[in-house]
């Protein structure tokens, strides 16, 4: 088990004149349409509880106004929730005086924003260093450490460039490395990959993993994109009209989504990609044609299991012990694509 890094509890945000008094309606299930429509207010937030684990990706997903930009700004408290609690390592966030957020932003939570943020005039070594420098850090240790980073972004010699020099996908590795120099423990991401091409987007995302594995920070990603959730995120919270519609792996989403709306969501995606074959094996007593390990893909799997020509295989974990077995009919099963019942046409 992972412990909880960030905790939000009951957090709620109306946008308007008087968000206290609109509570109440938000408070006794008026709807965001009605609260707009009859009382003026906007509904940001209602009743959001997660638990973010540390030196895990976090994925935060939804639609285009869902609340993602909302909820991830409580935890820097770039925005001041109307009700609510933001707990980070046991440190009550509203508690904290300038100072101290002052410090927590420069230290513990970098932020690296969907549009790069990249001062033009600064080269790319001075941007990545810019944490460092308001910190006073010496200029030769900021360098030092920036360059560091630059390097492990895949940045080397491009130093002294200036941004509008750099395509987007080299940006945003300014701005990751920008966001690493600092040694936060937290990295906040607001869509940052979401300005990107599709295949620099999928470098960034493998940046990002790669990254990861070595550097175990606690992430907190947002997304509208389905496929970029399900493929960095260890869970993924799904947020509808500023409300949590479901929470859990991405394995959990795909084979159990909470609602119509969630599974009309992931209809199209590519099933055998995104389930591992845990999620899917059954258990076994004895060890079963070919080894197949537990955490691939079933597309793996099932091309593991068709060159042997084998109708199933023994799982195994990381040390070779049989925890299970896999059938190819299961398989099969599990990466058809739902059919929706008719009464899934009813969904809002
Ligand atoms: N400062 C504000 N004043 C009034 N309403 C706001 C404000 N900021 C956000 N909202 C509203 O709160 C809701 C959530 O907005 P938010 O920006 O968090 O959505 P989002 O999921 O980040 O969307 P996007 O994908 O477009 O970035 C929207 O209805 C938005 O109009
Ligand atoms: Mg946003």
């Amino acid at each position: 088990m992972t412990n909880t890094k960030i905790k939000i509890k009951n957090l709620y945000k109306i946008f308007g004149s008087n968000p206290k008094n609109a509570m109440e309606y938000v408070r006794n299930g008026l709807s965001k349409q009605d609260l707009l429509e009859k009382h003026s207010h906007v509904l940001g937030l209602r009743d959001i509880n997660i638990d973010i684990s540390e030196k895990c990706i976090s994925v935060i997903m939804g639609l285009s106004g869902s609340g993602k930009s909302t909820l991830i700004r409580h935890i820097n408290r770039l925005i001041e929730p109307t009700e609510g609690e933001v707990v980070i390592d046991g440190d009550d966030v509203l508690a904290m005086s300038a100072e101290e957020l002052r410090d927590f932003r420069r230290n513990k939570a970098s932020m690296v924003f969907q549009k790069f943020a990249l001062f033009p005039h600064r080269s790319v070594i001075q941007n990545a260093a810019y944490g460092l420098t308001i910190q006073k850090i010496p200029e030769k240790e900021a360098e030092e450490r920036s360059q560091h980073w630059i390097d492990r972004v895949g940045l080397s010699g491009f130093e002294n460039h200036y941004p509008a020099q750099l395509s987007g996908g080299m940006q945003q590795r300014v701005g990751l490395a920008r966001a690493l120099t600092t040694d936060a423990e937290i990295l906040l991401m607001d869509e940052a990959f979401s300005a990107l091409d599709p295949l620099i987007r999928t470098d960034m995302q493998e940046i990002l993993l790669d990254l990861q594995s070595e550097l175990n920070k606690t992430i907190v990603f947002i997304t509208h994109d389905l496929d970029e959730a399900l493929r960095i995120g260890d869970d993924i919270t799904i947020l509808r009209d500023g409300e949590i519609i479901q929470q859990g792996s991405p394995q959990d989403i795909v084979m159990r989504p909470s609602n119509d709306y969630i599974a009309d969501f992931i209809k199209d995606v590519n099933r055998s990609r995104v389930l591992l074959v845990r999620s899917i094996m059954v258990p076994a007593d004895s060890e079963n044609g070919p080894k197949i390990g537990m955490n691939i893909p079933l597309e793996e799997a099932l091309s593991q299991l068709s060159s042997k020509q084998a109708m199933e295989g023994s799982v195994v974990d990381s040390e070779g012990k049989v925890v299970g077995k896999l059938d190819l009919s299961t398989a099969i099963e599990a990466i058809r694509r739902p059919e929706r019942s008719s009464n899934d046409l009813q969904y809002r």
